[in-house]
């Protein structure tokens, strides 16, 4: 039984693989709405969401599956001291694949290991989101047409962001990145993150702090959200928010072809003026994510269409 827990757990080959499955589901989703009929997906939800889970649920749904699930812990017997362990010990009973979400690093991680069914990492507390990372992967891979040679803009919070740790650890199996990590001092990528990844992959990457000095090199801006649910006081959050707003002056500075990724939700950091601006790849980038979810599914399940 395989899970999802770290971008990782999936090799350069597996990850071509299944990027190539959400393709084919873009292109011919009449084949794949009965695939996992029978089916279910739990989808455990102890932090908001509204892209992955939502996108979880449609992903099954679209393969003729069904859905459970709760989406906060207090709606859940978590609230009543359920740990982890039991939780999917019981939901093993009653689904066949769950994904979940939980502020606690770790998390999903121990739920694989007392689990019956796949756990999928739906984003654990500032650690990993490795589902928005495929989705990102197959955002670039089909606006870009590659994953390789590309210098990749990460801006904000690069900190708590998830997002972005998931994502660097991807990216640096291919030959020829280099990143610009734009940010605050305060809100810099982890130390181990620099150390145990970038410098251990040979990985060329500058840590700057304004966006502007960035954008004449970027072949993909990703931009992040000041995550104020980690943050231990609303002072610095609110010092630090709009550290960064992406606005048509800024888009001036950029390649014709730079694309913008966001995983969304987004507050002040990226001004609506760029929505309409054909770089903007967010509101695409959802989509991707449907996809990248229906094959993710599929690809745990062990189930073969052809
Ligand atoms: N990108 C993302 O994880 O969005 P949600 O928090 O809405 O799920």
């Amino acid at each position: 039984m395989k899970h999802l827990i770290s971008p990782l757990d999936f090799s350069v080959d597996e990850l071509t693989q299944l990027l190539d499955l959400a393709s084919d589901i873009e292109k011919n989703p009449g084949k794949y709405k009965e695939a996992c009929k029978g089916k279910k997906i739990a989808t455990l939800f102890y932090e908001p969401s509204t892209r992955t889970r939502l996108s979880f649920e449609a992903a099954m749904l679209n393969l003729g599956g069904s859905v459970l699930g709760f989406s906060s812990a207090s709606s859940s017997s978590a609230a009543k001291g359920e740990s982890v362990a039991d939780t999917i010990r019981i939901i093993s009973c009653y689904a066949d694949i769950c994904a979940m979400r939980h502020p606690k690093e770790g998390a999903p991680l121990v739920a694989s290991e007392y689990s019956g069914i796949p756990v999928i990492n739906a984003g654990d507390g500032g650690h990993q989101h490795p589902t928005q990372t495929l989705t990102d992967l197959m955002t670039i891979r089909s606006l870009k047409g590659r994953l390789d040679n590309l210098t990749i803009g990460l801006c904000g919070d690069l900190k708590f962001g998830r997002t972005v740790h998931s994502l660097i650890n991807a990216l640096v199996r291919y030959q020829g990145i280099k990143f610009i990590l734009i940010s605050p001092n305060e809100l810099k990528v982890p130390e181990y993150i620099r150390e145990e990844v970038l410098q251990a992959n040979n990985i060329e990457y500058k840590e700057v702090s304004k966006l502007e000095e960035a954008m004449p090199d970027l072949d993909i801006l990703y931009m992040t959200r000041v995550q104020r649910e980690r943050f231990f006081n609303e002072e610095d959050y609110i010092r630090l928010k709009d550290s960064y707003i992406l606005d048509t002056g800024k888009m001036n500075l950029a390649k014709q072809d730079m694309l913008v990724l966001h995983p969304l939700p987004r507050v002040n950091e990226i001004s609506v003026e760029v929505d309409s601006d054909p770089r903007a790849a967010y509101f695409k980038q959802v989509q991707y994510g449907v996809y990248v979810r229906m094959a993710l599914i599929l690809t745990l399940l062990g189930i073969k269409t052809d």
